[in-house]
């Protein structure tokens, strides 16, 4: 990494105007709950892919560093998907090796979203050692995320997840449209367990349930997460991804928590959404998300100063404000 392209130096409170109020939040932990939760930070990823504007490599590669320094351990960092398809994540292979530093630490993850072979040779030219494929629960997201049916995409991923395998990676295996579909409507709970199961018998070391329009309510959560666990897919494997559009995404990690997941997606600021699901908006905001672990008295190792900063920032390279009601608060801004 050069000179210019070595992250700059830490903000400093004042500068970014992030404060948060002495001794809030209060801790009170609620019985039934992990102690500890693994943030998955999708910022980089779920939360660029949708930005219209190209945003530089070099404020990235920054961007993930301040997500690393804010005491984040798993943060994904690009797509290795056609270039066509996600325009603004094209740099995938420029971007990984500025983030090399952060890839010698044996306890930082940053896992990649790989589609097909084509995006495995890519990623494992570049020395990645996590990558995600990414299902659907419907016919419809398929179709339009993948250009594929969903047992197509099922045939497409299985060579991937076993050769990853095979060369000792982590593979995560995302879940869209477990919750509802924006052509399809409602998608029965037997339905998402179906292709789940698949993608857990593929290999997939981890799933990840997306709300990919955030339209899921908590009774639905501890439904399908009950069919999953009875169905042998173990708590321990599964995480949650929220998206924010109704408002759900806290009550819904909330249930999930519960339940006894212990892995979080999350999104810095709350950017987000997906370029093949008009209807979704940003994920759960990072920040949101902390602000309720730590006032349960669960750890999480972030430091929500560094993150709220660091999302300040981003939403200044953005040109927009951040839509976290955590950022806007701890940055005092009328946002
Ligand atoms: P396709 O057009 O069917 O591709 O797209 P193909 O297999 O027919 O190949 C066509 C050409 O593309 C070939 O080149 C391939 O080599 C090339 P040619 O021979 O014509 O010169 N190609 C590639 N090039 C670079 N990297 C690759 C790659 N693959 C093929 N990996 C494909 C099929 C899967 C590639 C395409 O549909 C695609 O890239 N889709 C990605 C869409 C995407 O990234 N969506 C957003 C992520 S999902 C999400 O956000 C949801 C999530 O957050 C969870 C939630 O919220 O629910 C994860
Ligand atoms: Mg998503």
């Amino acid at each position: 990494m050069t000179a210019e392209e070595r992250p700059t130096r830490e903000p400093s409170a004042e500068e970014t105007g992030v404060t948060v109020p002495a001794g809030l939040p209060m801790q009170v932990p609620s019985a039934g709950l992990p102690r500890e939760v693994r943030i998955h930070e999708v910022g980089a990823r779920d939360g660029l892919q949708n930005e219209k504007t190209t945003v530089p490599t070099r404020v990235k590669a920054e961007f993930v560093h301040r997500l690393a320094a804010a005491g984040l351990t798993t943060i994904e960092a690009t797509s290795f998907v056609h270039p066509k398809w996600v325009p603004q994540l094209a740099d995938a292979a420029e971007l990984v090796p500025l983030l090399a530093d952060l890839a010698e630490d044996p306890g930082m993850r940053l896992p990649v979203l790989v589609p097909n072979q084509r995006g495995l040779e890519r990623a494992l030219e570049m020395g990645v050692r996590e990558i995600a494929v990414f299902g659907s629960a419907t016919e419809s997201f398929a179709k339009a995320n993948l250009n594929r049916t969903v047992a197509e995409s099922l045939a497409m991923f299985e060579p991937v997840v076993a050769r990853a395998r095979e060369e000792g990676l982590r593979v995560r295996g995302y879940l869209s449209m477990c919750f509802g579909d924006p052509w399809e409507g409602p998608v029965p709970v037997a339905q998402v367990v179906s292709v789940a199961r698949r993608l857990h018998a593929m290999g997939c070391t981890e799933l990840s349930l997306g709300d990919t329009i955030g339209v899921a309510t908590p009774g639905h959560v501890v439904a399908l997460l009950d069919e999953l666990t009875s169905g042998g897919v173990p708590v321990g494997e599964l995480a949650v991804h929220f998206h924010d559009t109704y408002g759900q995404a806290l009550s819904n990690t909330l249930a999930a928590l519960g339940r006894g997941v212990t892995v979080v997606d999350a999104s810095a600021g709350g950017l987000g959404g997906c370029p093949y699901a008009k209807s979704a908006t940003g994920n759960l905001a990072t920040e949101d998300l902390v602000w309720m672990l730590h006032g349960l008295g669960i750890r999480t190792g972030v430091d929500l100063v560094r993150l709220s900063s660091t999302s300040a920032w981003m939403a200044e390279q953005l040109g927009r404000p951040s839509p976290s009601r955590t950022v806007r608060a701890l940055t005092h801004r009328e946002q």
